[in-house]
């Protein structure tokens, strides 16, 4: 055989090449239009690689990713929602065909037979032939099943307030303010205060938070201990100076705040 004759192109797996393994094919009619894949060819591909690497994480740092505020178990109204790319299996769960006592078809059956053709898609569909009118049943199939990729994903999209949403999750920015669990008052506030009106003072849900309240020293050591409005009195019944170091930690931690 002359060399670099009987050499056959093959672009489609499926079609198995001649090759006889582990001996180099001989590319010698085409010269420049080939090179050794090691160490050349892989270097190139490693170049381009890390040039997207590297550029998807400037990405990553210049817009970081929308989250929304930490989890709140306690919140029951909020509703979760997937990824914008796995919006259309949940939108799939509201139709009735595929949800209540036929969520088995919402959850496996249907996104199962989808999922098991595409992999099955190469067995099923042998035809030789590449052009798409020559393999109308693969070709209508996976436009039906993109059309509806793209139908559902848009109407799920679409029956969400996005900006409301974002507003009403958005996260709680992070306090700089700083306990000094040292303060006489600390220990105070724990033992009384604290189930209510939250570990850092910003509140709970019972209380409010106590940063940035509008009441003087002598007010908040008043409601202490006689309460106001929906919070009970004798939140705290210890000595006058026990009193007064609580009102102090307390105004100090307010006086951080500011
Ligand atoms: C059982 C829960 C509970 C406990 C315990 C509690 N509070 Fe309150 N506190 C509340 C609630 C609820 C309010 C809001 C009352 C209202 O405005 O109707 C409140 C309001 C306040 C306010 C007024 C906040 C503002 O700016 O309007 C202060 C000050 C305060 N609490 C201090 C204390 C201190 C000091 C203690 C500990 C000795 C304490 N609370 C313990 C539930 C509690």
């Amino acid at each position: 055989m002359q060399r670099g004759k009987g050499m056959k192109f093959v672009g489609d797996s499926r079609i198995s090449a001649e090759s006889k393994p582990n001996i180099p094919k001989d590319y010698s009619e085409y010269p420049g239009r080939t090179e050794a894949f090691w160490p050349n060819f892989l270097l190139k591909e490693w170049l381009v690689g890390s040039v997207f690497l590297v550029g998807f994480l400037s990405l990553t740092l210049a817009h970081p990713s929308p989250l929304e505020g930490v989890a709140d178990p306690t919140d029951a109204a909020y509703i979760p929602l997937p990824d914008w790319y796995f919006l259309f299996l949940y939108e799939l769960l509201k139709y009735d065909f595929a949800s209540g006592p036929y969520v088995l078809f919402g959850i496996l059956i249907i996104p199962g037979l989808a999922f098991g053709g595409l992999l099955l898609a190469p067995f099923l569909d042998k035809g030789p032939g590449r052009r798409p009118h020559r393999r109308p049943i693969a070709v209508t199939m996976m436009l039906l099943g993109l059309a509806s990729v793209i139908w559902l994903t848009y109407e799920s999209a679409a029956a969400v307030d996005w900006e409301a949403r974002a507003e009403e999750n958005k996260p709680v920015p992070e306090s700089d303010i700083e306990i000094d669990q040292e303060d006489p008052g600390y220990a105070i506030f724990e033992s009384n205060c604290m189930s209510c009106h939250g570990e850092d003072l910003s509140g709970g849900s019972a209380g409010p938070s106590l940063i940035g309240t509008e009441h003087s020293p002598e007010e908040i050591g008043d409601i202490a201990k006689n309460g106001i409005g929906s919070m009970p009195a004798d939140q705290f019944t210890g000595s006058d100076e026990e009193l007064k170091q609580l009102v102090d930690f307390i105004v100090s931690v307010n006086e951080q705040a500011e």
